[in-house]
């Protein structure tokens, strides 16, 4: 990676140089899609992907409350609103059915999270969005080549849109993202807005109100070289997890997430379980010298700027809530040793025991 940064900067543009380009067409094709546009963060591709399909002032967009604040965050800084509908029971991932139950004139798209690298039930998506003449964009930015019915999340809606943040499951040391679509016209749309408007092959002349939201040349160059290991790490995680399965599923006091059916591949980007004591667990496995997260403590709802802007308050989504109050995720990363994943499962039994 240090190699491909080196000469990425010595020999190419730092703007659209040449490896953007080939990171862009490679990204398509590990995920099966005609095209790729790569973007300064995910959140700008999900923002720029809602502007290239003129999602915008006046519009809604129905997704989960319980996700990255930026899935929601992206559709108001198109100028749309997010309306939200709550999880599945039972699940972390939008709920098909109460999405349905939010259609109304309004609606412009739907967008499910793959939250935690866990593919959502994007037929069902699929279908009402068709049903109801809606857009559907993947909000991908958890779950790098998951795959749904053998289909690569991202390759299935109108566009799917990945981060690239460190902490994802492949990184372009940095921030970055990307949006996918086989979708020719979402495409050149996308890639104008996301570099000032500008018309195609041209300097200064602008059909559109854009941004400067493009990948630097560096990240591009050092994403193709994480690209090539991404389905090696992928595989190391779904190893993890299941070795993480089978030490802790006699455990009582905790819920380990949602198997996978057998049409879904997930990529866990966190190892997510659920107890009704979680800040006590968190709390002594901090103590033991095991560090864990809350992925996310509060639903967006309640996140200030919502509660301001939209006026919910506590009730409104009683799934997304609970989850916020129960969700932990434990170490999980590709190098992750199996005698480390053992000792956290050790001290996870003897903190609930005890
Ligand atoms: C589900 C989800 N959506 C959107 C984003 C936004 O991506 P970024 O941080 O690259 O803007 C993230 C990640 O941070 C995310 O996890």
């Amino acid at each position: 990676m240090k190699a491909a940064a080196l000469s990425a900067l010595e020999n190419e543009m730092m703007v659209m140089g040449e490896s953007v380009f080939k990171f862009e067409e490679e990204f398509a094709q590990y995920c099966g899609t005609k095209y790729a546009i790569s973007t300064a963060s995910g959140t700008a591709a999900l923002s720029v992907t809602f502007q290239a399909l003129s999602i915008g002032h006046g519009s809604e967009v129905i997704t989960t409350p319980f996700s990255f604040i930026a899935t929601a965050n992206s559709i108001i800084h198109a100028g749309a609103d997010p309306v939200f509908a709550d999880v599945e029971d039972g699940g972390m991932n939008l709920s098909p059915s109460r999405t349905r139950a939010k259609i109304r004139s309004k609606t412009k798209a739907l967008m499910p999270v793959h939250l935690y690298g866990h593919p959502s039930r994007i037929d069902e998506f699929h279908d009402i969005a068709a049903e109801s003449g809606l857009s559907l964009i993947e909000d991908a930015c958890q779950a790098h080549g998951a795959e749904f019915k053998g289909k690569k999340v991202g390759s299935i809606g109108d566009a799917g849109c990945f981060s690239f943040y460190p902490a994802k499951n492949m990184t372009v040391g940095g921030d970055g993202g990307m949006i996918t679509t086989n979708n020719e016209e979402l495409a050149d749309a996308a890639r104008s807005i996301r570099d000032c408007g500008r018309d195609k092959n041209s300097k200064y002349y602008h059909g559109r109100i854009g941004f400067t939201s493009r990948l630097n040349t560096v990240n591009a160059a050092i994403g193709r070289i994480q690209l090539k290991r991404l389905e090696a790490w992928n595989q190391a995680r779904r190893r993890l997890s299941e070795r993480y399965r089978k030490e802790l599923e006699n455990v009582r006091g905790i819920i380990l997430p949602p198997l996978e059916a057998s049409i879904e591949k997930a990529v866990y980007h966190l190892f997510v379980i659920r107890t009704k004591v979680r800040d006590q667990v968190k709390n002594s496995l901090t103590e033991n010298g095991i560090e864990t997260g809350i992925h996310y403590p509060r639903p967006i709802h309640l996140q200030t700027p919502y509660r301001q802007k939209y006026g919910y308050a506590e009730g409104a989504f009683p799934v997304s809530e609970s989850l916020s109050n129960e969700v932990l995720s434990l170490p999980m990363y590709p190098t992750l040793a199996d005698e480390e994943l053992v000792r956290v499962c050790e001290a996870l039994k003897k903190i609930l025991v005890a």
